[in-house]
């Protein structure tokens, strides 16, 4: 088992596996950014299976793919099969923002990925563009369809509450997730880079009393490894997450880490501490050598982050962190 410092038990890891996006939404990516990595450091397929078998011997059970956007890196159908069949990961699952899910659904839940979650923001067109900078409502939607009709375990919606989101439009998408049996999920802006800071946070405190009490909704729990807090429908027919890390911070229970695209490993997203692992993989260091490393690494993981006290300490956009 893998304890941290302060005796977490971390046994999630996001795993981004490009830090670029064919979106630009506005609390994420800044425009026209260009400070991409270059490929010659992203960690290939072996070196993240070989990493991550590693972590998987030491307790890692849940893997999750992320960005940018992951489906963006070739052949991750390839890379999900790998990491599948790792002994003890018994959770693979995709957080994407479904532009592209239409062409790999079938290929992700053939590959052994299970739970897939998508970013929608906005069910309106116009609205949809203005937030994330590109008219791709419409192949998000087919996406969403597709991946429906390909029996994942579980299908989640991540929806970012912006200042200028309206209950209206809430209320819209609480409709579109009951239809379909998407778990739906609000998720409060967090003070990440110039453009996370610039996007306006909503509490969702509120939002969360005005839901449960028009719904009929009551406290429940649903499968998955992140930090959501939920109501459910008594019939077990809708279920809305929030993820509050503004107003109801939830670090005491954290069991995650992230590593990046190159394969740097960020311990807390709201803390610049990191340990390097590319340099370790690519100059001979043993299984036991990355075993102690790791170790070593969970030791050192801050106990929260502190997106009110210092928001302006992240410099990194989301997208390079893991979303
Ligand atoms: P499940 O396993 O389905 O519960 O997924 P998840 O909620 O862990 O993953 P997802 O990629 O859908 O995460 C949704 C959002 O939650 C992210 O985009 C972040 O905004 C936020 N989030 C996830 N992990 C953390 C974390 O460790 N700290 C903070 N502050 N926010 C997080
Ligand atoms: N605050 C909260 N979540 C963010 N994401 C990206 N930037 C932010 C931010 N500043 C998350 C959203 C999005 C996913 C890809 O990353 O959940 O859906
Ligand atoms: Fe891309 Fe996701 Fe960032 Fe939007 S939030 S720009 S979809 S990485």
């Amino acid at each position: 088992m893998l304890l941290d410092g302060f005796g977490r038990r971390v046994d999630y890891l996001r795993l981004s596996v490009t830090d670029r996006c064919d979106l630009r939404c506005s609390y994420c990516m800044p425009q026209g950014f260009k400070g991409y990595e270059e490929p010659a450091h992203w960690l290939s397929f072996d070196e993240i299976e070989r990493l991550l078998g590693v972590f998987a011997r030491l307790g890692l059970r849940r893997v999750r793919l992320t960005g940018g956007e992951p489906l963006l890196r070739r052949n991750l159908p390839d890379l999900a099969r790998r990491l599948a069949a790792l002994p003890g990961i018994d959770d693979l699952s995709l957080s994407t923002n479904g532009t592209q899910l239409a062409k790999h659904a079938a290929h992700l839940r053939k590959a052994g990925i299970t739970r897939l979650n998508v970013s929608l923001d906005s069910l309106e067109r116009e609205r949809f563009q203005s937030i994330c900078r590109r008219d791709a409502l419409p192949q998000v939607i087919d996406g969403l369809e597709v991946a429906r009709s390909e029996g994942f375990r579980s299908i989640k919606i991540n929806m970012v509450a912006l200042a200028g989101t309206t209950d209206a439009e809430i209320d819209a998408m609480v409709a579109y997730c009951m239809e379909r049996r998407f778990v739906l999920r609000l998720i409060e802006t967090m003070p990440m880079g110039e453009t996370g800071r610039s996007a306006g946070f909503l509490d969702l405190r509120p939002v969360r009393e005005r839901l449960r009490e028009r719904f009929g909704l009551i406290d429940g729990v649903v499968p998955g490894g992140g930090p959501a807090r939920y109501l459910v429908a008594p019939d077990g027919s809708f279920q809305i997450g929030f993820i509050t890390p503004i107003s109801q911070h939830f670090c005491e229970t954290c069991n995650r880490v992230r590593l990046g695209v190159d394969g740097t490993l960020h311990l807390c997203l709201g803390q610049n501490d990191s340990v390097d692992f590319r340099t370790p993989l690519r100059s001979g260091c043993t299984d036991a050598g990355l075993e102690e490393m790791l170790r070593a690494a969970l030791h050192a993981k801050p106990w929260r982050h502190e997106f009110r006290e210092r928001p302006q300490q992240i410099i990194r956009a989301m997208s390079a962190t893991g979303g």
